[in-house]
């Protein structure tokens, strides 16, 4: 993986798991895992250094504003009414000081300052930042749940549907927060719908010690058959620049959810023309991410279930590569449902997730969209290991233009009167393709990039060619 992509990985995601696991007294608190045990010490330093500016945390920490995040997620039927549903998100506390807006804005500015320097903001620019903390507003920046809370071990949790009597889930938040689990009710009615429609349940965490608010959460009911779109989401439906440290921790933190190109009137065309497809989106972001992703998303995209990068340290290989575990669950979820898997080449979690999954599931992965973003961003630096995927269900593309032709094919794919991508198949590009090597390629590039643009920065030579120049990066 090449060194900035690490660099952001890494710190994405030690950010969620840096909060120290605040301990619940009302649940039996699982042993913590190797992985767990190892990452430890790494997890203490980041969680000082985000919470150094909050004096006596302790003290300042109300046990009260316990809280439960959650997301939409989805929930499949049977012909008989009975729903089993997804489940999960993590359990925080909120410290007094992470409330205050010029707290958050100090926390931002240090994390900045890890790219080598500090972005310049205007003073105009800095006071809008302070300006929409409001968590009801299109969250531009950090809320308090995002990255400055506490996360809570061993909250048990109860959910209620419809007002029914609240039942206990069988689980348990884990030692940084996150829990996720299925749970099955009856309707006790069949249900005999084609198309997804939303259910609100009603979650509650630990009750009988602290003051949890009852805490809706949305699920879409997906019918056993049908089309699925799932879709990554950085660089593909919204504007990410993953390549650029800079800027990407600017687009996440900083600056509101921007489509990439209009690929949100291409995706409304979607759901017009296929009213019983189903949208899921997938991102590597880490869970304490939500809430921008799924305010973003909810405005700009047809409305859907969306899975993210668990804070859960207890499987290697689910820590790794967390974005192919989510499509396979939801894969296994509706055996019976095909999925159209959309993402760009800049993501390497991607290309190797889909590549997997097409392998294990050809039947139901009927066809792979990919974004050629070196088409369009000279300043990306990534090669893609493109053999990974089914060069036979590959659709490529550089611009949204280039999707009429399977927007116009799409009703017809999911009546499943077409198989593969409906004969809008691009195949691989034509000179070299490459595989494994593509890693080590990006690794080398990415270095030069780093050097040239992020160390050398303002010292280097004229002569130094920066794809990445800081010195024109105005937000
Ligand atoms: C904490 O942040 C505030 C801004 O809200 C700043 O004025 C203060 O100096 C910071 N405190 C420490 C100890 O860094
Ligand atoms: C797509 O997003 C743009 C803003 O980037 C907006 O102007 C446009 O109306 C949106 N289109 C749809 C169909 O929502
Ligand atoms: C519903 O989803 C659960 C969890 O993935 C799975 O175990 C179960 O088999 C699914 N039921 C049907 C009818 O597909
Ligand atoms: C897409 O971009 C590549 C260069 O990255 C180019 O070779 C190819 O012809 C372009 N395809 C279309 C359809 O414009």
């Amino acid at each position: 993986m090449d060194l900035l992509l690490a660099l952001l990985a890494v710190l994405l995601a030690l950010l969620p798991s840096s909060s120290v696991a605040w301990v619940v007294g009302c649940a039996n608190k699982p042993a913590p895992s190797t992985l767990e045990r190892v990452a430890a010490p790494a997890l203490a330093i980041v969680s000082t250094f985000l919470h150094s500016n909050c004096s006596r945390l302790a003290a300042n920490f109300d046990s009260d504003i316990l809280q439960i995040a959650t997301w939409p997620t989805f929930a499949n039927i049977t012909a008989a009414g009975s729903v089993t549903v997804h489940l999960t998100g993590y359990a925080l506390g909120v410290p007094m000081c992470a409330t205050d807006p010029l707290n958050r804005l100090y926390w931002y500015n240090r994390v900045a300052g890890l790219t080598g320097h500090t972005i310049e903001m205007e003073t105009a620019y800095t006071r809008d930042v302070t300006m929409r903390w409001d968590p009801d507003f299109q969250p531009t920046s950090m809320v308090p749940e995002d990255y400055l809370s506490f996360l809570v071990h061993g909250a048990g949790l109860t959910f209620s549907v419809s007002g029914s009597q609240p039942r206990a889930l069988q689980t348990f938040t884990g030692r940084y927060g996150h829990f996720d689990t299925f749970e099955s009710f009856e309707l006790h009615q069949p249900i005999d719908r084609p198309t997804p429609f939303e259910a609100a349940l009603e979650l509650t965490g630990c009750d009988s010690d602290y003051k949890t608010p009852p805490r809706p959460s949305l699920h879409y009911i997906v019918p056993p058959k049908g089309l699925t779109i799932v879709s990554d989401v950085d660089d593909i439906l919204r504007q990410a620049y993953v390549w650029d440290f800079t800027k990407a921790l600017q687009y996440l933190f900083l600056i509101p959810f921007r489509p990439w190109s209009n690929m949100n009137t291409t995706f409304h065309q979607w759901a017009d023309r296929v009213p019983s497809a189903h949208f899921h989106y997938v991102t590597d972001a880490p869970e304490t991410s939500y809430r921008k992703y799924v305010v973003g998303l909810d405005h700009f995209y047809p409305r859907g279930s969306h899975a993210f990068r668990p804070i859960d340290f207890s499987s290697l290989s689910k820590a790794m590569s967390p974005r192919y575990w989510n499509v396979r669950r939801l894969i296994e979820t509706f055996p019976e449902r095909r999925f159209v898997l959309i993402g760009d080449t800049a993501t390497s979690s991607t290309l190797s997730a889909y590549g997997r999954l097409a392998k294990e599931f050809p039947t139901q992965v009927q066809c792979i969209i990919m974004r050629n973003v070196d088409a369009t961003e000279p300043a990306n630096w990534i090669l893609p290991n493109l053999k990974s995927l089914p060069a036979d269900k590959l659709l490529l593309f550089n611009r949204t233009s280039e999707l009429r032709g399977f927007t116009r094919v799409l009703p017809d794919i999911a009546a499943g009167k077409m198989t593969g991508c409906g004969g809008m198949e691009t195949g691989l590009p034509s000179g070299k393709v490459y595989g494994w090597e593509a890693g080590i390629v990006s690794a080398y590039k990415g270095f030069r990039v780093y050097v040239a643009c992020q160390l050398l920065s303002e010292q280097r030579p004229s002569w130094v060619y920066c794809r990445l120049d800081r010195r024109s990066l105005k937000v």
